[in-house]
């Protein structure tokens, strides 16, 4: 393990079989359905791939880039929305995909800006969800694992955009922010 990190939160076995189980989930959920996948770039690439190859649906993939972060590890509330999606959702089933809820902005203007496109429905679909963090009231449809108020990197997860190439999931060495 690097010096960077204090410890592995979650390995990538247990990663892999979570995201199978979660995909397994949605593909009973929408039976008969194709389904929109938006992944939110670009902490949850890894994950959305994953995800993806493990449903058994006719299904579309999108992609959107947003930005709530400087480079520390607290939000600063404000969102930007850096790339939109290439096509309408009009109409569509809608399963966003993101890395983690923290104080929960990022994902409430998402879905906000997203349902008033009119898609046929949308769900959150979350690899990890810090509750204790939450500032607005946001519930994901659909989560991986349920965390502690700790930073992690790994799996798409970044600090100051790095340590997204990691395989497992770890608690960033708070020295490395705190300098
Ligand atoms: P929220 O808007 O506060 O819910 O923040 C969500 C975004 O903050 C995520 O998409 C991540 O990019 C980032 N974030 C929140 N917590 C962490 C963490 O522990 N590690 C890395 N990024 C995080
Ligand atoms: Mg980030």
């Amino acid at each position: 393990m690097k010096k960077d990190f204090a410890k592995v939160l979650i390995t990538k076995e247990e990663i892999a079989a979570k995201v199978k189980e979660v995909a397994a989930r949605i593909t009973e959920d929408y039976k008969g359905e194709s389904v929109l996948f938006v992944c939110i770039l670009k902490g949850s690439v890894h994950f959305y791939s994953d995800l993806t190859r493990e449903i058994d649906l006719p299904l579309t993939m999108d992609f959107m880039s947003i930005s709530s972060y400087g480079a520390g590890t607290t939000s600063s509330g404000e969102v930007k929305m850096l790339k939109d999606l290439d096509k309408t959702i009009n109409g569509k089933h809608v399963i966003i995909v993101e890395d983690i809820i923290d104080s929960g902005n990022t994902l409430s203007y998402l879905k906000r800006l997203l349902s008033s496109r009119q898609p046929a429905s949308i769900k959150i679909c979350t690899l990890l969800d810090k509750p204790s963090r939450r500032k607005v009231d946001l519930t994901p449809d659909y989560c991986c694992f349920t965390i502690p108020d700790e930073f992690v990197v790994g799996y798409g997860l970044d600090y100051d955009e790095l340590y997204r190439n990691e395989k497992e999931i770890y608690v960033l060495d708070p020295a490395v922010y705190s300098e």
